[in-house]
C-alpha cells in the first residue's frame, strides 16, 4: 500500500514538471512581446536627452562620428539625430526597412530601445 502511495506521489510530480514548464514559458513570452508591460522598458516619459542620446551614443557613435563617419553619417549631437529622425533613415535603418542597411550593422538594437526611438520619432523629434 505504502509502495503504491509512493508511486503515486512520484506520477504527480511528473505530471505537473511540464505544467510548471509551460507556464514559465508563458510568462517569458509574455514580456518578450510587450515589454512595455514588463516595468523593464518605460516608454512613459520619452526625451532625446535623457533616452534616445544614450543608445546612441552607445550603439551608433563608435562609427558615426568625427570627421569621417561611416556612410557620411554623423550622429553626435540633437540636430544630427534630428535630421536622420526627419528624413526617415533613424527608424529605417534600426529596423532594416525602406531598402536601407540594419544598423548597428549585424545586430539589431533591444526591441525596448528600437521601441523608444520609434516614439520619439513620432513625437516629432523633440529637443527635450
Ligand atoms: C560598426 C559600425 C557601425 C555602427 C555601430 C553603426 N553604423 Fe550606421 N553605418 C555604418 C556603415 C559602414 C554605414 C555605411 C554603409 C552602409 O550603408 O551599409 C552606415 C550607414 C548608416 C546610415 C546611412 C544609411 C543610408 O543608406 O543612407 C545611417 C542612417 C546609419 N548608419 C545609422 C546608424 C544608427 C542609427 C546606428 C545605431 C543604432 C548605427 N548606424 C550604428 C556603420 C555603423
Amino acid at each position: 500500500m505504502k509502495k503504491i502511495l509512493i508511486q503515486i506521489t512520484a506520477l504527480c510530480l511528473f505530471l505537473s514538471l511540464p505544467v510548471l514548464f509551460v507556464t514559465g514559458c508563458y510568462n517569458d513570452s509574455k514580456e518578450y512581446l510587450y515589454p512595455e508591460l514588463s516595468g523593464d522598458c518605460d516608454t512613459t516619459n520619452v526625451t532625446f536627452a535623457l533616452s534616445v542620446k544614450p543608445i546612441t551614443d552607445g550603439n551608433c557613435k563608435s562609427c558615426h562620428s568625427g570627421s569621417s563617419p561611416s556612410g557620411g553619417v554623423n550622429i553626435e549631437n540633437y540636430t544630427q539625430t534630428k535630421a536622420l529622425a526627419d528624413d526617415g533613415r533613424l527608424v529605417n535603418v534600426i529596423n532594416a526597412t525602406g531598402g536601407y542597411p540594419l544598423m548597428p550593422q549585424g545586430a539589431a538594437l533591444p526591441d525596448c530601445s528600437i521601441k523608444t526611438i520609434e516614439i520619439w520619432v513620432a513625437a516629432g523629434a523633440p529637443n527635450n
